[in-house]
């Protein structure tokens, strides 16, 4: 069965071919990411017009000389979580097509997509029960999930996401965005304990995070640093370093501790911010069991886990009862 996958419910606009929900045919993903380094981040209106002029070059691009649908077995889109501009480039595309090519139509939860890029392309796919750590920019959530469709959401973000906290403090670092490659890669140079930053919720009881706190803790202690003269090269990857190692310390904490309740083998990491080598690294070592992720192309936003979502739970609905939603959770 081949799906055809439609994400754009941020800075990607993202289409796939996907054959029995792991084999990629084809991926075509445009990125509005250059409009958003000049300010710092992502400004909704920005994004949605971004979208509406990529869909059709993204998709045109991924059917090549072969310039048709009429091969593909369902169309599958993400409706939320996102913003609200993107997103309805996606859906309103996707019913057109579902209903010019007589094709079901499968609407996808973002996040559970993210989920899915663990099973593209990687051979063996992961073995339930597992827990998975979905983080984002605009999300970390943990949940379990003993089966295709049997998610158990243990907890999420309380205010900042992951994403949005590597993204915030390498604004404050004087680095582009996305904030997240780019402090990964001057954490490189850095070493670790010249500064100290908080942990926050990593020893508490629940599966929530919080990273507003963190987020604040940074700007405090670099507005500092400013100030007495001291923010050079040097220092500021020192600061990179300590950033990530404090992120990764909560995502890893949290998700061990959750792996170890649910007494699970495997552990998915999907969501952009599971593209961070440094995170894989820490969790393999932390983790007896199977560490499951993608390539780092598919953590990030792409089509392919849409359609492979689908293709796992497949539910197609009349394409008239789709509707774009920002804000749903699970
Ligand atoms: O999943 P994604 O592409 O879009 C959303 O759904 O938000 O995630 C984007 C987020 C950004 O916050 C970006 O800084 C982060 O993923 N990210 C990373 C890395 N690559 C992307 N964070 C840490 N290390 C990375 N290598
Ligand atoms: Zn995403």
């Amino acid at each position: 069965m081949v799906i055809l996958g439609i994400e754009t419910s941020c800075d990607e606009t993202a289409a796939a071919l996907v054959e029995n929900g792991t084999r990629v045919l084809a991926n075509a993903v445009a990125s509005s990411l250059p409009a958003h380094s000049e300010t710092g981040g992502i400004i909704p209106e920005t994004a949605a017009r971004e979208q509406i002029n990529s869909l059709v070059p993204v998709l045109k691009s991924l059917l090549g000389k072969n310039n048709n649908l009429n091969g593909i077995d369902a169309v599958s889109v993400t409706f939320g979580p996102g913003l609200t501009g993107c997103l309805y480039v996606g859906v309103e595309a996707a019913k057109t097509l579902s209903y010019s090519l007589l094709k079901p139509i499968v609407p996808v939860n973002h996040l559970i997509g993210h989920l899915y890029s663990a099973w593209l392309e990687t051979g063996t796919p992961p073995r339930f029960p597992l827990v998975a750590l979905i983080v984002s920019g605009g999300h970390t959530e943990l949940l379990y999930v003993s089966g295709h469709g049997k998610y158990e959401h243990l907890g999420g973000t309380r205010d900042d996401a992951a994403g949005e906290a590597f993204d915030n403090i390498a604004r404050l670092l004087g680095l582009g965005y996305p904030g997240g490659p780019a402090i990964e890669n001057l954490a490189l140079e850095g070493t670790l304990g010249k500064y100290k930053l908080p942990r926050p919720m990593k020893n508490d009881n629940s599966f929530d995070f919080s990273f507003s706190g963190l987020k604040t803790a940074a700007a405090n202690q670099l507005a500092a640093l400013k100030e007495s003269g001291s923010f050079n090269d040097k220092a500021k990857s020192h600061f990179a370093a300590e950033t990530q190692e404090a992120i990764i310390d909560v995502l890893v904490g949290k998700t061990l501790k959750a792996a170890k309740k649910y007494n699970v083998n495997t552990i998915v990491l999907g969501g952009g911010v599971a593209a961070n080598k440094h995170l894989r690294k820490r969790m393999r070592a932390g983790f007896s069991g199977e560490v499951a992720v993608s390539s780092p192309k598919y953590a990030v936003d792409n089509g392919a886990m849409i359609a492979s979502a689908a293709y796992f739970n497949y539910k197609p609905v009349n394409w008239m009862n789709i509707q774009a939603d920002a804000s749903i959770l699970f």
